[in-house]
């Protein structure tokens, strides 16, 4: 069977698998990311770990359609270029030809939310669904839209950016240069923000500042620390109202949450569906069902590696 390389490039770890025609991991393997050292550091080590794939998997290179990797930010696919990357503080890198040439091997580029809304259009929870919005959670808040299967691009390869949706005209500044987007309270990086600006201002908690993390954040808040609970409350709040906008105007059939966040289950879940319903139209809340990502951490590279699979 056919078989490509997907690879997800996230601000924290840059994700890669060898994955079949069917949408099946043959292999997969993480490595951090390291931002702070640079682009050509990092377009190596993504050239070093798609070889490490092929060559553990056993898979022939005759075999291997290509390679497809999801970038956390905005993209020209026709350049092959990762114009900005907020994230992780890229500005005009050129990925794909360089990528093309040190592997020998087509390289295909997608947003990274992008490429994960079609590993769950591909092999997941938006499998067979007319519409679907995806989101990931994580350093920030990435966002796909499937119409009849295929991702949404827009004029500029846009669509899609719901992270970006200001809700704080006056909030905290976003690295894409505007204040209070939805990520900066909803994603894991802005969780943790919440939680410290909290603790700064001296209220109680059993959280601890060093290496705080989102996870430890729904953790203590199920647990019924005060400070969590108000910082979960407050993200998922604000989350729900971001996805009513966004499904106002998709009115999709399901709505599905990855990225390391959704790891948090029922504590992220069920504030976040109560606020949605709060927000979004009653017939567009009745039918959009919002669901974990059934490929969980793993859309991503499912979906890079479609791009190579079915260009
Ligand atoms: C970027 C998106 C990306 C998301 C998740 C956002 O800050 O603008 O393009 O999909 O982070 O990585």
């Amino acid at each position: 069977m056919r078989t490509a390389v997907g690879i997800d490039l996230g601000g924290t770890f840059i994700k890669g698998a060898i994955v079949d025609e069917a949408g099946t991991i043959v292999i997969k393997e993480e490595i951090p990311t390291h931002a702070e050292r640079g682009p050509s550091d990092i377009l190596r080590r993504i050239e070093e770990l798609a070889r490490v794939l092929i060559e553990r998997s056993g898979v022939e290179l005759t075999d291997c359609a290509g390679v497809g990797i999801g970038v956390p930010g905005f993209i020209d696919t026709e350049a092959g270029v990762a114009v900005e990357v907020i994230n992780i503080g890229w500005k005009n890198v050129f990925v794909r030809d360089p990528l093309t040439e040190s592997l020998g091997l087509p390289v295909y580029m997608e947003n990274d939310a992008n490429a994960a809304a079609l590993g769950e259009a591909f092999a997941g929870a938006g499998k067979g669904c007319e519409s679907a919005l995806c989101i990931t959670l994580g350093t920030g808040v990435g966002g796909g839209v499937i119409l009849e299967g295929k991702v949404l691009r827009g004029a500029s390869h846009m669509a899609g950016e719901i992270g970006h949706i200001v809700l704080y005209p006056e909030g905290a500044p976003c690295n894409c240069g505007h204040r209070g987007c939805l990520e900066t309270v909803s994603s894991a990086t802005g969780v943790v923000r919440l939680a410290r600006e909290r603790m700064a201002r001296g209220e109680q908690t059993e959280l601890q500042s060093e290496n705080l993390t989102a996870a430890d954040v729904f953790a203590t808040a199920v647990r019924g620390d005060a400070l969590a609970q108000a910082v979960v409350a407050e993200a998922t709040e604000v989350l729900g109202r971001g996805l009513a906008i966004a499904a106002n105007i998709v009115n999709p059939v399901a709505i599905v949450v990855g990225g390391g966040m959704a790891r948090a289950g029922d504590a992220l879940f069920t504030p976040l569906r109560e606020a949605f319903s709060r927000y979004a139209l009653e017939r567009v809340a009745a039918v959009a069902k919002i669901v974990p990502a059934t490929l969980g951490n793993d859309a991503g590279v499912v979906g890079a590696s479609k791009l190579a699979l079915f260009p």
